[in-house]
């Protein structure tokens, strides 16, 4: 029984060493130690030996149940210990390695520009209007003195859903719907957004966006016109700009008058951005026809009224020295990153 015994005790002492997993281990538990293993089934045989000899194997059957005991525990230990290092070694995380850069985007420049004009304006008591990019016939022409047939909608040739319906050619059919819904009070807006023509080359795009200005009151002059424009030019294009109004026609305007800034590039001495003019045009303005006032229900007879209309992607150009609008559409960020 001693060899018996001691053969068990060679057996399970390797077995627990050569053990690879805490499962294992448990089995080895079970099957040397537990209550059907192989310890107790070689004890059984206790009975058959001589009185004497009992307290002796059993002295020795405890001490190897204690040798195996602490071996398991010790093994455990050692198997928890390495799987924990393992894991720490796969989930490894090198917090000195440098970060993912993080890259900030920035505003278009349509719309850098376009919020620059806007608080110019905004300084200037105006406040903000709005209107449908898709517009009736009245109020894009009709409302504006362009009647059907009228030569003026040639310059805006535009783009039609059906007789009635067509996209906005300007933001001059903001005019009459703000009119209406600020009837009988002063009127003093901005109004921005796309516009749609068929135009397509390095200067014009078949979608461009206007800001469109209106002030109506008692004793609107031209003058305020002139002192409203000339604080935008000098606000947007540098406080040395002069500016000056040339006669022209808009169906809506009476008079009317396109504007020009004194050229930023040469000052006035004549270079190529402002073809050797000196003057570069930037926007078209005059004052709100009497037809205009009275078809949105005021009276021309107390009221008058200036307006403007200006291109973004132009002031925009101008300013940052852009020689092709259709960079502004194409999205190239090696363009895009410059401003
Ligand atoms: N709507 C005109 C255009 O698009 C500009 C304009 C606006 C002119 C307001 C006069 C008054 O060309």
């Amino acid at each position: 029984m001693r060899e018996q015994l001691k053969t068990l005790e060679r057996e399970a002492l390797l077995a627990v060493e050569q053990a690879e997993d805490l499962p294992q281990l448990q089995d080895l538990r079970i099957q040397y130690l537990g209550k059907k293993g192989k310890l107790t089934a070689i004890l059984r045989g206790m009975a058959k030996l001589a009185p004497e000899e009992r307290p002796v194997i059993g002295q020795l059957a405890n001490d190897i149940r204690k040798q195996l005991e602490q071996a398991l525990s010790t093994k455990t230990t050692r198997l928890a210990e390495q799987a924990k290092l393992a894991k720490l070694q796969a989930e490894f995380v090198d917090i000195t390695l440098p970060g993912t850069p993080f890259v900030l985007g920035h505003q278009h420049l349509i719309t850098r520009t376009l919020e620059e004009i806007q608080r110019v304006f905004a300084g200037m008591g105006f406040s903000l209007a709005e209107g449908p990019e898709v517009e009736t016939d009245y109020y894009n022409f009709e409302a504006l003195n362009i009647p059907a047939n009228h030569p003026a909608r040639d310059m805006q040739d535009s783009f039609y859903f059906g007789p009635e319906l067509l996209l906005r050619t300007h933001t001059s059919s903001v005019q009459v719907r703000t009119m209406e819904k600020m009837r009988p009070r002063p009127v003093r807006i901005i109004a921005s957004g796309r516009v749609y023509r068929r135009d397509d080359d390095a200067t014009h795009s078949p979608m461009f966006h206007q800001v469109e200005g209106l002030a109506v009151d008692e004793h609107i002059t031209l003058a305020e016109l002139k002192g409203v424009l000339l604080t935008f030019a000098r606000s947007i294009f540098g406080e040395q700009r002069e500016i000056r109004l040339r006669p022209s026609f808009f169906p809506f305007t009476e008079p009317s008058a396109e504007v020009d800034i004194s050229c930023f590039l040469c000052e006035g001495a004549g270079c190529r951005l402002c073809k050797d003019t000196g003057w570069i045009e930037i926007l078209g303005s005059g004052m709100v026809h009497p037809q205009v006032l009275a078809v949105s229900g005021y009276d021309p007879e107390q009221v008058s009224g200036f307006a403007f209309g200006m291109g973004v992607e132009r002031i925009a150009m101008l300013k940052y020295g852009v020689d092709d609008m259709r960079h502004l559409f194409t999205n190239d960020i090696r363009f895009l990153r410059q401003f």
